[in-house]
């Protein structure tokens, strides 16, 4: 019999479950969170401490970005106020799980990362800005060269212990590199061998498994192999994913695993794979190291990129009960998008782009063939240089949020970056070019408009000895100099001469 005070307790449990945050319905399902990483939001009720910390190109200094209130939203504010009139950089993300396993610059491994002593670079803190419950966030958007890592955990799986993660990220954001990954990983950064990891891969690399359709998907990265099901190569089974919003989810335990993942935004989850370890050699048992990794491979591949807005890790094989409440949790945080600009331009406008470093004010953004370079231009100019010097604004060939460059002169061509010097190349409709030819435009470091690059939103468009480029605030490139930084990336936009 069903008396009225267990149908109020049953209705108290589920508001109770709906309402709390993802490592509380994994604790209450016996299989506690060993790592919580969010940049976005808290992943407990509870949870009032840092989120992530930022870092300043002005003066060095770090700030920990916190909760709105407890369980809550990221503060965004503090960090736009921390960060204005300069860069910053996303320097640790915390563990919220209080075991310290938080995530820094990933060191060299087999592969060395772009930054000084092969580390990877940190990610632009501005890349990925999302509202949650209409509330400003920022995610960690990962450009190829961009990774962190810990490799001295405490309570991950090794061996082949159960375990289980989720991680939600933009599904738009990807590549076919290796390897976009959020997960366990060898703690030597190299390459141990089969089964020693396990993480959450996405994107449309096609070297080991694929799924359905052209990509990108959601596979295990279970070292040396990126499975979609338990075959090494295409399981049709794992679709190609559109949603804007995903949650990709990976568990495991022994001889069993499972793939499963969603829209973050709305509905449940499918269950792409579950069932026995892969049967080619060293994936079963697994040889975990618990070594936790984002946006790169084992070895430190890190070629891939991709955006990550919130994950954890559990101690145990989570059900798929508790997982659908993780589920609910994520949807009811209502992620959605926001622009990606805070100086937008006019799509259309036929503009010029004036250089305002002082001794180089009377140079604007121009081309001489392929080269794109500051020059001098004046209303008396020649024709030509007039037309070199003047730029149609087009919505983002890589992003119809932000913007590319179109010559006036030379219709079909547009600036973009390569080894991160700007080129002007006609489009060849590869998604790699439209990529480097999209740019977002945001309030300028000194005056005017600071213009940055979509795809590498932690380098911006910079003029060094009168020559364009994608450059960083301090960097291992001569035209990443953090001298006169602010002045060379402030750039005036206006009428085009032609
Ligand atoms: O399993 C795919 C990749 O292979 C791993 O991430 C990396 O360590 C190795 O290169
Ligand atoms: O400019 C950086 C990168 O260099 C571009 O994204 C790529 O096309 C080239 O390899
Ligand atoms: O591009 C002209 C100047 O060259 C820049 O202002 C300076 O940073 C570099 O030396």
């Amino acid at each position: 019999m069903r008396s009225r005070s267990n149908f109020a307790l049953g209705l108290a449990a589920t508001g109770s479950l709906v309402a709390a945050a993802p490592c509380d319905l994994y604790k209450n399902g016996g299989t506690p969170c060993v790592a919580a990483h969010g940049t976005t939001r808290a992943l407990y009720d509870a949870y009032t401490g840092p989120l992530y910390q930022v870092k300043r190109g002005s003066d060095g200094s770090t700030t920990d970005i916190t909760p709105l209130s407890a369980g809550g939203v990221a503060n965004a504010a503090a960090q736009d106020s921390f960060c204005k009139g300069t860069t910053c950089l996303i320097s640790i993300i915390y563990d919220q799980s209080g075991r310290a396993n938080h995530l820094y610059q990933a060191p060299k491994g087999a592969f060395s990362g772009p930054d000084v002593n092969g580390q990877d670079n940190l990610a632009s803190a501005i890349g990925a800005p999302v509202t949650l419950n209409g509330k400003k966030a920022y995610g960690v958007f990962v450009s190829p060269g961009t990774g962190y890592r810990n490799d001295e955990v405490s309570g991950t799986a090794t061996g082949n212990q159960p375990e289980g993660m989720y991680a939600v990220l933009d599904g738009t954001h990807y590549n076919d590199a290796c390897c976009f990954d959020y997960g366990n990983a060898e703690v030597s950064n190299t390459d141990t061998g089969n089964g020693h990891m396990e993480a959450i891969y996405y994107g449309n690399n096609t070297v080991w498994g694929s799924g359905s359709g052209s990509g990108p998907w959601l596979m295990a990265d279970l070292e040396n192999g990126l499975f979609s099901g338990q075959g090494t190569k295409q399981n049709p089974a794992d679709p190609s994913i559109y949603n804007r919003f995903f949650t990709g989810m990976v568990k495991g335990e022994p001889n069993q695993w499972a793939l499963r993942g969603g829209n973050a935004a709305s509905g449940s989850l499918s269950t792409y794979y579950s069932g026995a370890r892969p049967t080619v050699g060293g994936y079963n048992p697994m040889s975990l190291e618990g070594a936790i990794i984002l946006g790169i491979g084992g070895d430190n591949s890190n070629g891939a990129q991709g955006t990550f807005y919130e994950g954890v890790m559990t101690s145990g094989y989570p059900s798929d009960s508790v997982e659908a409440s993780v589920q609910a949790n994520i949807v009811a945080a209502k992620y959605a998008t926001t622009s990606l600009n805070t100086a937008p331009l006019t799509v259309g406008n036929k503009v010029s782009i004036k250089v305002t470093t002082p001794g180089y004010d009377t140079r604007y953004l121009a081309h001489s063939g392929a080269t794109v370079n500051t020059q001098v231009v004046t209303s008396s100019s020649a024709t030509a240089l007039k037309q070199q010097s003047s730029w149609t604004v087009r919505t983002g060939l890589g992003n119809s949020d932000c913007y590319s460059f179109e010559s006036v002169d030379t219709p079909g061509s547009f600036i973009r970056h390569y080894n991160f010097q700007l080129q002007l190349n006609s489009n060849d409709n590869t998604k790699a070019f439209k990529e480097d030819a999209t740019f977002c435009s945001q309030t300028g470091l000194v005056t005017g408009n600071t213009i940055r690059s979509w795809s590498y939103p932690a380098k911006f468009i910079r003029h060094y000895n009168n020559v364009g480029y994608i450059a960083s605030n301090g960097g291992v490139h001569d035209f990443d100099s953090a001298t006169g930084f602010n002045n060379d990336v402030s750039f005036v936009v206006g009428t085009s001469f032609a």
